[in-house]
């Protein structure tokens, strides 16, 4: 039956009702930050109206899926959510490919897919995508707008979500706004930094330090006679968010992508959105009021939306974007710590660091969700808790040299065969580069055709991410990591590539290989599998639910960790030996413990683990 015109309104009316009763409940907080930050009511009321605006224009899919997850506000706080970040073109081609890939997606238990960069870029000086053109179209190759809202509904259709990057801190040199700013328009100048002298570029170059002092050196790029702020690569602009009008128009931008049916946004390099003259323009107060503005907006527009924080920093910086439980910031922010910590583990086979880490995240409210990962398409950098180490008689900068090493294979007893990144020949300060199997031996083990050393590294690799599953949050696994893909050294000969080591870890998808998973012998077979099973326990087993207690046990052995977790008398114990070698530790515990992987009962009273071998025990109050 057709609509009448009355129905129609009515209909609209009752969901603007929605959208006003949501900005009832935020607007003072909203209104107060923005005229705060920018003292300008004329331009808040813009951003009100276009608020407005990208509500009615939302999907009434989107909109029901946002009502039911407003009613469920802890929809992504389970134990069986996981995620995988790929690149468009190395997994499926383009856009359309991930669409007909989703059963491979499904199959490997995956509900979150992290698409990296897709939008609109300039060939060859794009930094992986993260130097935006425009961010309203699509990298041309990959496809279009259309096909990212029918990947996007296709997902959803199967209960998959769909995670992409917002990259706000900058544009590309090629964006239509660096173009008329370096065309003379005052208008777009503005929305930078662009000075005539260097005077300025000079004070700020006093306090701020450098992200990329090898690949991309110095904070500033000459162009034409002028010189631009470019914290990353000289073709990425930094945005100047003490323009309002530069908010606005990033969150219309937002707005437009969140309406294509993305669920998830990545804040990519967020703290350095905000600069003052005199400090390090890093996680400055202004930055925590845009992001809650963000998430205000996020709240009222599209509240099925999750804002992830790429915050790669120590944990006491990382954590203040979750915000306050009253103002969240972030719903999500990523685990780095944990995740170079678990790194630094493999190459010490010392869990003490790697203990107190666990100690000091299962510590923070049950509220804040990490996402958790071994790897992803960055280097590995070492920001580890020093002054812990010191009193392990770890030094920082030895250690750092010691770790590099190691993991580029050449001290300390390494099968690993990374490359180093970024390294500075003058401080020998650098990071690391590698895909989890290659880092855990398996390249090396492949290479010599060494049976058994490929069993002790598929073994680690496993090890790992059943560590990585213990913790509460989002695990998110680094496409090709579930067949145990090794580095791929093809960048080395890509001009445009071969200065970014990163690239190294940032192969094509190798469906050749995944192929071999028929064979039950096969490294891809067997990861897969193994990966899987875990993935299952974690999902079946509600002491994985973020409510659960989770806490760290003292083995009296360094190469072996135990984390427990407890909820509603189910109590799991994850037992990780990071030595090669054999290692026996006496748990105070009864008996009555069976291994979720062997579905064995385990004496514990005496527990010994193989080299790289790890149990997931539990018992429920039945003994069971
Ligand atoms: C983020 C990305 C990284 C990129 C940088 C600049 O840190 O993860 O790949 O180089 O932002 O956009």
């Amino acid at each position: 039956m057709a609509l009448t015109r009355e129905d129609m309104s009515a209909g609209l009316s009752g969901q603007l009702e929605v959208f006003e009763n949501r900005m009832k409940q935020r607007q003072a907080e909203l209104k107060s930050l923005y005229t705060g930050l920018y003292q300008n009511s004329w331009m808040y009321a813009e951003l009100i109206g276009e608020m407005e605006k990208y509500y009615s224009e939302r999907d009434d899919r989107l909109k029901r899926s946002d009502a039911y997850r407003e009613s469920d506000p802890s929809w992504y706080r389970k134990n069986d959510m996981l995620g995988m970040m790929m690149y468009v073109d190395n997994f499926a081609g383009d856009l359309r490919g991930v669409r007909k890939k989703l059963s491979y997606i499904e199959e490997a238990g995956v509900n979150v897919i992290h698409l990296m960069p897709f939008l609109d870029i300039e060939k060859g000086r794009n930094d992986g995508g993260y130097a935006v053109r425009d961010f309203r179209k699509v990298r041309k190759d990959l496809g279009d707008m259309a096909d990212l809202s029918d990947l996007t509904t296709a997902c959803h259709k199967r209960d998959i979500c769909i995670c992409a990057d917002f990259a706000l801190n900058h544009t590309s040199d090629k964006h239509e706004w660096a173009i008329k700013a370096m065309e003379g328009d005052s208008e777009y100048a503005d929305r930078y930094f662009i000075y005539d002298t260097d005077e300025i570029p000079n004070r700020y170059d006093e306090t701020v330090p450098q992200v990329f002092p090898v690949t991309a050196p110095g904070n500033f790029t000459r162009v034409d006679d002028k010189y631009v702020l470019t914290t990353f690569h000289p073709y990425q602009w930094d945005l100047n968010y003490k323009n309002s009008r530069v908010f606005n128009e990033m969150v219309y931008n937002f707005l437009y992508l969140a309406n294509r049916g993305i669920d998830i946004f990545r804040l990519d390099a967020i703290p350095y959105i905000w600069k003052e003259l005199g400090t390090n323009c890093r996680n400055l107060p202004e930055v925590h009021i845009i992001v809650r503005m963000l998430r205000l907006i996020t709240e009222i527009v599209c509240p099925g939306v999750l804002l992830l924080g790429e915050v790669v920093m120590e944990p006491e910086k990382v954590v203040p974007y979750f915000g306050t439980v009253e103002k969240p910031e972030c719903h999500v922010l990523n685990n780095v710590t944990t995740m170079a910590t678990i790194w630094h583990t493999v190459a010490t086979r010392d869990t003490r660091l790697l203990r107190n880490q666990f100690d000091i995240v299962t510590a923070l409210p049950k509220e804040y969700v990490f996402l958790n990962y071994l790897r992803c398409h960055d280097d590995i950098g070492w920001g580890l808790d020093y002054a812990f180490l010191a009193d392990c008689e770890m030094e920082e900068n030895a250690h750092k040299k010691y770790l590099n090493n190691y993991f580029i294979g050449v001290e300390g007893y390494s099968n690993s065969r990374g490359e180093l990144y970024n390294e500075d020949p003058e401080t020998g300060d650098a990071r690391i580069c590698g895909t989890t199997a290659s880092l855990c031996g398996i390249e090396k083990a492949s290479m010599d055709g060494d049976k058994e050393a490929m069993a002790q590294a598929i073994n680690l690799d496993i090890m790992l991410h059943a560590c990585m599953l213990m913790l509460s949050g989002i695990p998110m696994l680094y496409s090709g990591d579930e067949i145990g893909q090794i580095n791929d050294y093809t960048y080395l000969t890509n001009p445009e590539k071969k200065e970014d080591a990163r690239y190294l870890h940032r192969g094509k998808f190798r469906w050749d290989l995944e192929r071999k998973r028929i064979n039950h012998r096969s490294k891809e077979y067997r990861i897969f599998k193994r990966l899987r099973e875990l993935e299952r326990i974690r999902a079946n087993h509600r002491a994985f639910l973020p409510e659960a207690e989770v806490l760290t046990v003292n083995t009296f052995e360094k190469s072996v960790l135990v984390v427990g977790r407890y909820l509603d008398g189910e109590k799991i114990y994850g037992v990780f030996n990071f030595s090669e070698h054999e290692k026996t530790i006496w748990p105070d515990e009864d008996e009555g413990f069976v291994d979720l992987v062997s579905g064995d009962m385990i004496p514990v009273k005496e527990l010994t683990l193989p080299g790289y071998t790890f149990f997931i025990l539990c018992k429920d109050e039945y003994g069971k």
